[in-house]
């Protein structure tokens, strides 16, 4: 699906002038097509290469350093399970297979999560989320919970909101970022937006 008018003004007006050079602006143009596609295809790489002046192959290569890109489709709930040593050390690897059993996801466990077939659900691994108090730590569409232990993930699918460990930040208006709803600052930090 191609980019909308809207977002294309938004690069070309709004992101492009606030830099000295076109190509500064690539993360925020990311941002910006990611929230209204959901994840970033080759269509869109070839867009915003037209709109910054690069090749496609360049926007590719930035958007593959940053995990919170998306290069294929993803759940409409992603779900990333912290697999660094504290959490390790604290049953994560547990989690993710409970997660995964779940959610009928079993044969994908192993291999650090999967997708849904109905796309409702992406569970995957991630690297430490800053939450290591709360091992193990997850993320849900960037906002934080934890500690999800194996034995609480049922009463986590079920209620996600009472292993919340963060307060949600309102969104700015106008600013690109996590897609709507996500705010990613666990309890007592404050992240640069
Ligand atoms: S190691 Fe898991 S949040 Fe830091």
């Amino acid at each position: 699906m191609p980019l909308s008018q809207a977002v294309k003004d938004l690069v070309v007006n709004e992101y492009i002038p606030r830099y000295p050079t076109k190509r500064a602006a690539l993360v925020m143009a990311l941002w910006a097509a990611q929230n209204e596609q959901g994840w970033l295809s080759s269509e869109t790489f070839e867009e915003i290469g037209e709109l910054l002046d690069l090749d496609a192959t360049d926007v590719n290569a930035v958007a593959s350093f940053y995990t919170m890109f998306h290069r294929r489709p993803i759940g409409r709930q992603l779900i990333e399970v912290c697999d660094n040593p504290p959490c390790l050390v604290n049953n994560a690897h547990e989690t993710m297979q409970r997660l995964c059993d779940r959610l009928g996801l079993e044969s994908a466990a192993g291999h650090g999560g999967g997708t849904t077939a109905d796309g409702e659900y992406t569970v995957r691994f991630a690297e430490c989320l800053a939450a290591c108090d709360m091992a193990p730590a997850v993320q849900v569409n960037y906002r934080y919970y934890g500690p999800v232990r194996p034995d609480d993930v049922e009463r986590f699918l079920a209620n996600m909101e009472s292993f919340s460990i963060e307060t949600p930040i309102p969104p700015v208006p106008g600013q690109s970022g996590p897609p709507a709803g996500a705010a990613a600052t666990p309890a007592g930090m404050v992240k640069e937006g």
